[in-house]
């Protein structure tokens, strides 16, 4: 990031902090009331987790044997010092490796060259790579005109981010989207179930069977193909991106959600000293999904508020919004506006492969449907 982005995203977050902060309040009045149930859930999360993670750590240690050829006592020590992966191996320094493990040079240099061979990090055809496309699944929004601005639907092996200011249907179409991906192909969905992070705690069961209803599913049906799970810092939601993996290699999950991607990063890492280690953070909790979206052929769909400003009318009302934070990242971004009558204006702004333009929708009651 340059210091003229910098400067930019630090005034641009002084000027959204007070109605986001508002925003917020109104948002969680109604579950204060639960605090302390929630607390002690939170806990008890957090407990499981630890053991979850403790499980893998073992299942891997196996793995990391059998990956790089090296014996138990060895692949012990390396977990112990954080390498997880022949990956992490591959990319290390002989010297580090060495003192990590407790091994000589000779024999990490021998290990990170068994790790580069299984990790075959090697170029791939293109011919290869229009194979892997072909696979690519739809996901429908729900609007047909929606849908076509974005090429038939969401992509699997990619991620769309929707970007805009609050009430602008991100949430409403994250909703949408869990109940969808449950329909058959010749439907538009992908015929799977979803994982949901919601780390702004919006997600409504309700309002899912409202919606699942209208799509000719069983409402609750529909919410048993929901797997939620709330974060409650950066670092939830980094975990269970990652934990994510489990699902999605059991089968059956091919939406991964993220309502809302940043605010969490927001409210932790404030002030400009922060910045450098908060987009760290994010570029490598946007690489996991990335990867998810990748090599279990899912869709990923994220969300990042943005404010929309009266100097908007000058110039482009899509690049200075704080939306360039994840610029570089999502494969696909839709920035949404409010309109008249429930109406809403998605707009592609970055696509690989489609043109930009417009597309009007609607929020109704029953969900995201063609204006
Ligand atoms: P933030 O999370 O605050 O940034 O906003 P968002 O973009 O996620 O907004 P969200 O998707 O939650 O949209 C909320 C809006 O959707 C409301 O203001 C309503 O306009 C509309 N909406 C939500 N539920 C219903 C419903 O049951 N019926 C109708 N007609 N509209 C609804
Ligand atoms: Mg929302």
């Amino acid at each position: 990031m340059t210091d003229e982005e910098i400067k930019n995203e630090e005034e641009q977050k002084t000027e959204e902090a007070p109605e986001e902060e508002a925003e917020k309040v109104e948002e969680t009045t109604p579950e204060t009331e639960e605090t302390p149930k929630e607390d002690s859930e939170e806990d008890s999360e957090e407990d499981s987790e630890e053991d979850s993670e403790e499980d893998e750590d073992e299942e891997e240690d196996e793995g990391l044997e059998a990956l790089t050829g090296i014996g138990p006592a060895t692949a012990k020590k390396l977990e112990e010092a954080g390498y997880h992966d022949a990956k992490s191996i591959a990319t290390s320094a002989p010297g580090d490796l060495s003192a990590a493990a407790d091994i000589s040079e000779a024999k990490a240099k021998k290990i990170i060259t068994l790790a580069k061979d299984k990790c075959d990090m090697g170029f791939e055809t293109a011919d290869k790579l229009m194979e892997k496309r072909k696979s690519i699944g739809r996901l429908t929004t729900g609007s047909e005109e929606f849908d076509k601005l974005l090429g038939g639907g969401l992509e699997t092996q990619a991620i769309t981010e929707a970007f805009g200011e609050f009430g602008s249907g991100k949430s409403q179409i994250a909703m949408q989207l869990a109940v969808n991906v449950q329909l058959p192909e010749d439907k538009g969905g992908l015929n799977s179930g979803c994982l949901y992070i919601d780390s702004e705690h919006t997600f409504r069961p309700e309002r899912v069977m409202q919606m699942a209803e209208h799509m000719g599913l069983n409402p609750e049906d529909a919410l048993k193909n929901i797997k939620v799970a709330r974060a409650y810092s950066s670092d939830d939601q980094m975990l269970m991106a990652e934990q994510a993996e489990q699902y999605l290699q059991e089968g059956g999950i091919k939406l991964v959600i993220v309502d809302s991607l940043i605010s969490l990063f927001r409210s932790e890492y404030v002030g400009r000293g922060a910045l450098a280690s908060r987009q760290q953070k994010l570029n490598r909790h946007l690489s996991t999904l990335h990867r998810l979206a990748d090599v279990y052929n899912a869709t990923v769909y994220i969300t990042n508020q943005v404010m929309s400003k009266p100097d908007m009318f000058f110039g482009d009302p899509t690049k200075p919004v704080g939306g360039h934070i994840l610029g570089h990242s999502a494969t696909f971004r839709i920035y949404l506006r409010k309109s008249k009558g429930g109406k809403r204006i998605a707009r592609l702004i970055d696509s690989p492969n489609l043109p930009e333009g417009e597309a009007i929708f609607k929020v109704t009651g029953d969900g995201i449907v063609d204006n």
